[in-house]
């Protein structure tokens, strides 16, 4: 297709620092996939991670270079794409400031996701106005690139939909003649349920992850410590994969062949989990040694990465600012000069 026929792809991550198994599965595979189709816009969301990680900084640039790396290791192409970094386009935040405008609370405090993490996140303090307004920011994030395709998990989903109310009532105060912002599209992630080793969803926060970092010895041996099915204490005892997390695993990562070897040897007490877990960190592996070998090239130079990220950035703000002068201009607030109108009594 040609390049300027392409519908539009925006989606940021936060920037947590290096990414795990859980983030490539769901996220950053389909992204690299994107490419093909779409014209895409790919962004480190650095101003949403201190909605929670205010308290200390002194990781966020850090954070940020960390999950670049890993983008540019996993196959996001800046070719292909534009990869920037929030905080260096201050035109969100004149955005997310507009919005704040006509953002009726109710609407924020019904999302999901903030009354979830502001329960289960007691070891910091989520009371604050930024966490708050934490979808705001998310829809200036995407409404100022006009992107009609949002990939995104699951849990990401209302912040799509909040999007789309925004950007409704956006056009229905300021909209004449017609509408300023689209409305945007979630699309959907099929996420395959990639588990941890202790079984729970892979997640920074419980400590279970596979990096794409992480070398091959240490990915043998988190596999090792995985837990298995719990009906399976001896080596004679018979298993079943489908309630093992290690089975989880080979069903998203290894070949039809592994599959039915492990089906039939786990069944039948014919294999041990050693074996099997063995057979899993293969498949891993397969997946994780060339984003690790094309990693090197930037880990040598980390320099390479930034300046990909600055020329990125730059052609971000520029579209960016072109939505935001249609965006001041049909709110009215245009910084042209405009004579005084005439009004009664003005003698
Ligand atoms: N909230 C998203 C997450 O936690 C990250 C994000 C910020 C985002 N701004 C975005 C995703 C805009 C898509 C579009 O994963
Ligand atoms: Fe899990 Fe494999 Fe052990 Fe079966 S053999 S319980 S699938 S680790």
């Amino acid at each position: 297709m040609p390049t300027s026929q392409r519908k539009r792809v925006l989606s940021g991550m936060r920037s947590t620092g290096k990414l795990h198994l859980g983030n490539y599965v769901g996220a950053l595979q389909n992204w690299v996939r994107m490419q093909d189709q779409y014209e895409c816009f790919f962004f480190i969301a650095d101003w949403h991670a201190l909605t929670t990680d205010y308290a200390d900084t002194s990781k966020v640039k850090e954070n940020s270079l960390e999950v670049l790396l890993d983008w540019l290791a996993a196959g996001l192409d800046p070719d292909r794409s534009t990869l920037f970094i929030q905080s260096h386009i201050p035109l969100h935040a004149e955005l997310h400031l507009l919005f704040s405008m006509i953002t009726p609370l109710g609407w924020l405090e019904r999302v999901p996701t903030y009354k979830e993490q502001r329960e289960n996140i007691t070891e910091k303090d989520l009371t604050t106005y930024g966490f708050l307004g934490y979808p705001v920011l998310q829809a200036a994030d995407i409404l100022i690139y006009k992107g009609n395709f949002v990939p995104v998990g699951e849990d990401q989903v209302p912040h799509v939909e909040l999007t789309r109310e925004i950007a409704r009532r956006f056009n229905q105060f300021y909209g004449k003649p017609g509408p300023v912002l689209p409305e945007p599209q979630p699309l959907l992630t099929p996420t395959p349920k990639l588990p941890g080793t202790d079984g729970r969803k892979m997640s920074k926060s419980y400590g279970n992850t596979i990096l794409l970092t992480d070398a091959e010895p240490v990915v043998r041996q988190k596999l090792k410590t995985m837990v298995t099915d719990p009906a399976r204490v001896r080596r004679t005892d018979p298993g079943n994969p489908d309630l093992c997390p290690v089975g989880d695993l080979h069903k998203i990562f290894s070949s039809q062949e592994t599959m039915a070897k492990v089906n039939e040897g786990c069944r039948s007490a014919g294999i041990g989990c050693i074996e099997c877990k063995g057979w899993a960190a293969d498949a891993l592996l397969k997946v994780l040694l060339p984003i690790q070998e094309r990693r090197k090239k930037y880990e040598e130079n980390p320099r390479l990465a930034w300046d990909i990220l600055m020329t990125g950035t730059a052609k971000a703000a520029k579209v960016a600012e072109a939505t935001m002068k249609e965006v001041r201009s049909a709110m009215g607030m245009s910084l042209d000069y405009e004579p005084l109108s005439k009004s009664e009594g003005a003698k």
